[in-house]
């Protein structure tokens, strides 16, 4: 069985949400981990986990929606992850990406999130882009584990993040033309630590690039992973849901 530990299945993405789970259990991918982002989609995390068997969920605010956003959600948040399907706080994390972005806004919510997720002894499910040094300097500071999401930063920012207890989300990009960083970073790191995501809705493996992504293409990413590592598939499975297992309280 494959875990998808990083989604979006949002209903404004899916025509078909039945379909896109079946297509997953047929594609080996048994349990998934839907993140939400801001209250509407946390919504929608609450009620895919009732629906589907396989779907776990994240709660969590992402940072570059905290338009309006005030301490009355975190204290939603709080009330909300007593919930044996839910597995982490997520997505969670600081993006500078953009100009106008309020870093210290970013940087008050991701740490009341971390002191969340470490109250309810949850691991969290980190985004971080173009804000690499901060996201580090954050969670050293918290005792809180759990996974960079979509690892985009160095080999040597990553031996220090698997130090402080944290793993790398790997999806859809190594199989891109110009991911010689990520592929380099695999290289050099140990299966162990490395967990298996594809982001959807958003970058879909090759050959599917551009198109809507879904929890079936984890099956292509693992392969991947498997030719770059010399091993053979069924070991990448073997160990990536070791990993997500330990990490991430499953039922089942
Ligand atoms: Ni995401």
């Amino acid at each position: 069985m494959f875990i998808d530990t990083h989604c979006h299945l949002y209903d404004e993405y899916y025509s078909d949400m039945d379909m896109v789970i079946q297509n997953a259990v047929k594609n080996n991918v048994k349990r998934v981990i839907v993140n939400g982002c801001d209250m509407k989609s946390n919504k929608e995390v609450l009620e895919l986990i009732k629906k589907y068997d396989i779907v776990y969920g994240a709660l969590g605010f992402y940072p570059t929606e905290l338009d309006g956003i005030s301490d009355e959600e975190l204290k939603w948040l709080d009330d909300n992850l007593d919930n044996s399907k839910i597995v982490a706080v997520g997505e969670i994390g600081l993006d500078y990406h953009y100009d106008e972005t309020d870093r210290e806004k970013q940087q008050y919510f991701f740490r009341k999130q971390l002191e969340i997720a470490k109250k309810h002894n949850l691991p969290v499910i980190v985004h971080s882009r173009d804000s690499i040094q901060d996201t580090y300097n954050i969670l050293k500071d918290s005792s809180v584990k759990g996974v960079l999401h979509c690892y985009s930063g160095s080999l040597e920012m990553a031996r220090e993040f698997i130090k402080i207890g944290y793993f790398l989300g790997v999806g859809g990009i190594i199989t891109f033309k110009n991911a010689k960083n990520i592929i380099n970073v695999i290289n050099n790191i140990e299966l162990e630590y490395i967990l298996l995501e594809t982001d959807s809705p958003y970058l879909a493996p090759e050959p599917y690039r551009g198109r809507t992504n879904e929890p079936a293409y984890i099956p292509i990413i693992a392969s991947k992973i498997a030719a770059l590592k010399g091993v053979s598939i069924s070991e990448v499975e073997r160990i990536t849901t070791g990993t997500a297992r330990g990490i991430f309280d499953f039922l089942k």
